[in-house]
């Protein structure tokens, strides 16, 4: 690609081209970039390039000659190159990727033409122009930041510029997206940390969180460029509908904390019952479904102090029992064992009001179980879920429970005792 840049500042503009990765390109001869002088075409002894408009009015306007000659003189040395003759003009159509893109791939001479003063004398732009571009709806004092603007990226799409296609097709504009949000070292800043999933190394839930963010990004920041855009990949549509429910949970805008819940909690405890009953229905888990746990439940988890309520303020948002009473049914393990010699509690009924779920008490309710169990002096936790009760496991490995075989729970009379077992074994703090 060749770039030619008419120009009363061809110092200036050569400058700034010439840095940094345009400037390593031009090195490298895989972009030519020339600043021409027009003021070395005129034909008049001061060298003058403007003159008064006709019609009287402020200021002056480019003469149509100097700009004439120094066009035929670039055009004359690019004889077989697909050529455009651009002027730079806040009366042109918008400059955006997409004209970038058209550039790169139609042509591989672009003359960009700077006016100055007033504009230009209008013959020349009817004459030896080819297209207007202009840089947004605002007026610049010359053309050369504009033309700038446009060679930079132009050039950036050329072949070889850059290391890897991937970086601008994955930027902002390329495909009517902004870009995910980026982070670099130290992972925490002002209190402040990189999120958790570009830490992990999995490559394709990093993936799923950059594209989730481009459409929320693209959402929140640019609503214009959204309503263009057509989502047909059914992954797309899948992220839409989780930012969709993500917008319509609760924002955490009150501290979270643990306490012992009180017997005037219950109702509270018995609605987030409720809750958790029902998505268990909706998922065919029969865990739940009859009476169990009812209050009687849960006043005697109170009257032992090994109930526990997570608010959000004032309000209950999760509840868990953990507890210290032996669990024979958990010492038939079958298709694995127990890591031997831990003391242990058990986990039971947890659960997050459905207002909350998808939320941050999740991980919050998780954090207090593990400090629960640490007040009790014990080395690891053990609690069991229903085969098909996926969501929870899944929360249950990302809360560090590993699988460790099977057992049968008979304490729900008439349902399916059959449940997988896990175990966390507890960090030592500090350790
Ligand atoms: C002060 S401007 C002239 C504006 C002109 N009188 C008008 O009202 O349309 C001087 C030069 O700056 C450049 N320029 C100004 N605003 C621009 C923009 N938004 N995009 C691209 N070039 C611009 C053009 O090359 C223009 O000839």
């Amino acid at each position: 690609m060749r770039i030619d840049i008419l120009t009363l500042f061809p110092d200036t503009v050569s400058a700034v081209l010439h840095e940094s990765i345009i400037g390593r390109a031009a090195k490298k001869g895989i972009v030519e970039i020339n600043c021409v002088q027009i003021r070395d075409f005129t034909e008049n002894r001061q060298c003058q390039v403007d003159d008064y408009p006709y019609g009287g009015g402020w200021g002056c306007v480019m003469m149509a000659q100097p700009l004439k000659s120094c066009l035929d003189h670039v055009m004359a040395s690019a004889e077989g190159k697909k050529s455009r003759v651009i002027y730079l003009s806040p009366q042109g159509k918008t400059f955006t990727q997409e004209t970038a893109k058209r550039l790169r791939n139609d042509y591989d001479h672009l003359v960009l033409v700077c006016g100055h003063y007033e504009g230009v004398d209008e013959r020349f732009i009817e004459k030896c122009v080819d297209e207007e571009l202009s840089l947004g709806d605002f007026v610049l004092t010359g053309g050369e930041i504009a033309a700038m603007a446009v060679a930079d990226s132009v050039c950036r799409l050329v072949p070889g510029v850059l290391s890897d296609a991937e970086c601008y097709t994955g930027e902002s504009h390329w495909d009517g997206l902004l870009e995910y949000p980026q982070y670099t070292r130290p992972e925490e800043w002002e209190g402040m940390e990189v999120p958790e999933v570009l830490r992990n190394g999995d490559h394709a839930k990093i993936q799923r969180w950059r594209r989730k963010q481009q459409l929320l990004r693209t959402m929140n920041k640019r609503p214009d460029m959204f309503e263009k855009l057509t989502i047909t990949d059914p992954e797309d549509r899948k992220l839409l509908e989780e930012i969709r429910k993500d917008a319509s949970r609760p924002v955490l805008d009150q501290p979270l904390s643990c306490r012992h819940a009180m017997p005037e909690d219950l109702p509270a405890i018995l609605s987030i019952a409720a809750d958790a009953r029902d998505v268990l229905k909706r998922r065919g888990i029969d865990q739940w479904q009859g009476d169990y746990p009812n209050g009687e439940t849960f006043l005697a988890d109170m009257q032992r102090g090994e109930c526990y309520v997570v608010l959000h303020g004032e309000e209950i948002a999760g509840i868990f029992t953990l507890s210290t009473l032996p669990a024979p049914e958990y010492d038939d393990i079958t298709d694995g064992k127990w890591t031997p010699d831990l003391t242990y509690c058990v986990l039971h009924r947890s659960a997050v009001s459905a207002k909350y779920r998808g939320t941050a008490v999740t991980a919050f309710l998780f954090r207090s179980i593990d400090d629960a169990a640490r007040s009790y002096g014990v080395q690891s936790i053990r609690v069991d879920t229903h085969r098909k009760n996926k969501s929870m496991k899944r929360i249950l490995t990302e809360s560090g429970y590993r699988y460790h075989g099977n057992v049968l729970v008979e304490s729900e009379p008439g349902h399916d005792p059959a449940r997988q077992a896990f175990e966390k074994i507890l960090k030592v703090h500090g350790v």
